[in-house]
């Protein structure tokens, strides 16, 4: 390239810059995330962003290491940027595991990077709400969870209209599919094809399947979209126990189906009847999973998923650790921006200060200057010309900054010890002395319109 050209550059394809605007939306987001999974009794923790490759490679699932962005690092260490949260939060509990009280209820705002197509809902670099608790094996805690997934969504004025969150059961899949003669590895490799059939041609399910079920595909994904389309959990019982007349595949039905009473009757008395759907069509993509998992959608269907979760109970003990049992779930910041946005459910992030000072020469410049700096340890937020410019062209700066009122320094009023307070809606303006600044202020926003 020629010396002299200038070389532009763009942020990399699926990542983004966060201007003010945006960057004010996205800390509102993490702010209503934080406050209410605080509500809920969750503590915040905080991972590495760089994690060994490996930790990935054998705990998150082949599509997931397809998207990784990994290197070598100067020290020879195989590395990658965390692609999702729930591999370290499994090694940090997991560590002090005898030490924590149990159980662990903990939440991350945090950064992901999958190398994934960048695509409506889909980036390279995202942010998710996590949020897990470990040591508790029963359906109270998937209830707990679920809650706290639907009221992060909920603190936005999102309602049953706008979204649902569809739950589903690994372990019902397992029994099912071993019905149909499926077991071991070839499970997860079935359940792979199962979380993309929606999104794929079913010519191509078909081919996918046949690799597993030999001529009996089209009749096994007969099956398949038998059971993904049941929507009632008396409808669920009856289909899966037609399947097979096994005992011990029966016991293991009975079982399930009363853990998954016990998650309705959890989530009925929690209010959220209205919000879940079971559709077993949900299988997730990562290889941890075991029992109850559910991802939550747009109710057009339109977008991809905006939150998904469930139990992992294997994770921390896979890692080395003692026996965890885990559920928890990642929720989004880009399908939940672009939902909002479409709804008109964000506010206006408009920033002004709430004090604009215009003042004179010397010396009424070292008067404001120093008032400034103490109305700002005060709390007040104050802006001012940062060069010489004359009166004039500060007060049009105090009218564009959209600052509720202005200070002014003048010759004349601080002669007689005061200084001037104008109402920048109103034009209405009073004089105070300059030692009571600070109250005399207080009780002008009061009354001053709220900046927009
Ligand atoms: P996940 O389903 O892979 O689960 O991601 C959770 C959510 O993160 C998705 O529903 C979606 O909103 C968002 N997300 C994922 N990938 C992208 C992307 N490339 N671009 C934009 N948003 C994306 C997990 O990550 C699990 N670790 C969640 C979990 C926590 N399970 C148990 N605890």
């Amino acid at each position: 390239m020629p010396p002299w050209s200038v070389r532009m550059f763009h942020c990399l394809p699926g990542f983004r810059d966060f201007y003010p605007a945006q960057c004010a939306a996205r800390n509102y987001i993490f702010e209503q995330w934080e406050q209410t999974a605080l509500r809920f009794g969750f503590s915040r923790y905080d991972a590495p962003l760089l994690e060994p490759l490996e930790l990935f490679k054998v705990k998150s699932g082949q599509e997931i290491v397809a998207q990784l962005f990994n290197f070598t690092d100067k020290g020879d260490r195989e590395v990658a940027l965390r692609p999702e949260l729930t591999p370290s939060l499994a090694r940090m509990v997991g560590a002090k595991s005898a030490s924590l009280k149990k159980p662990v209820k903990w939440f991350c705002i945090g950064e992901n990077f999958r190398y994934e197509r960048p695509q409506k809902g889909r980036l390279r670099s995202h942010y998710q709400l996590n949020a897990d608790i470990l040591g508790e094996p029963g359906p109270w805690a998937d209830a707990e969870l679920i809650a706290l997934c639907l009221e992060a969504f909920s603190v936005f004025g999102l309602t049953t209209e706008d979204i649902c969150l569809r739950l589903s059961d690994r372990d019902l899949w397992i029994d099912f599919l071993a019905c149909l003669g499926c077991k071991d590895e070839r499970t997860l490799q079935v359940l792979a094809i199962i979380d993309k059939i929606e999104r794929v041609e079913r010519k191509k399910t078909i081919d996918d399947l046949r690799v597993h079920f030999g001529d009996a595909a089209e009749e096994s994904l007969s099956k398949i979209d038998a059971l993904i389309n049941i929507r009632d959990l008396d409808d669920l019982r009856t289909f899966l126990f037609n399947q097979s007349s096994n005992v011990e595949i029966k016991d293991r039905l009975t079982f399930r189906l009363s853990q998954w009473k016990a998650l309705l009757d959890r989530l009925d008395g929690l209010g959220l009847t209205p919000w879940i759907q079971i559709d077993l069509g949900i299988v997730r993509g990562l290889a941890y999973y075991t029992g109850f998992v559910f991802e939550v959608f747009e109710k057009s269907g339109r977008s991809r998923a905006l939150a998904g979760g469930g139990r992992y109970d294997h994770l921390v003990k896979k890692l080395g650790y003692p026996d965890l049992p885990a559920t928890g779930f990642g929720l989004g910041d880009v399908v939940l921006t672009d939902l909002l946005d479409e709804k008109k459910l964000l506010p206006d992030f408009t920033e002004a200060p709430d004090i604009y000072v215009v003042m004179g020469d010397e010396p009424e410049r070292k008067a404001a200057l120093g008032d400034i700096a103490r109305l700002r340890t005060l709390g007040f937020s104050v802006e001012y010309a940062l060069k010489d410019i004359a009166f004039g062209k500060q007060f049009k700066s105090a009218g564009q900054s959209g600052a509720r009122l202005a200070l002014i320094y003048g010759s004349s009023e601080l002669a007689a010890g005061n200084v001037k307070i104008r109402d920048l809606s109103s034009g209405s303006e009073i004089d105070v002395p300059q030692k009571n600044v600070a109250s005399a202020l207080r009780k002008a926003l009061a009354k001053a319109p709220e900046k927009k």
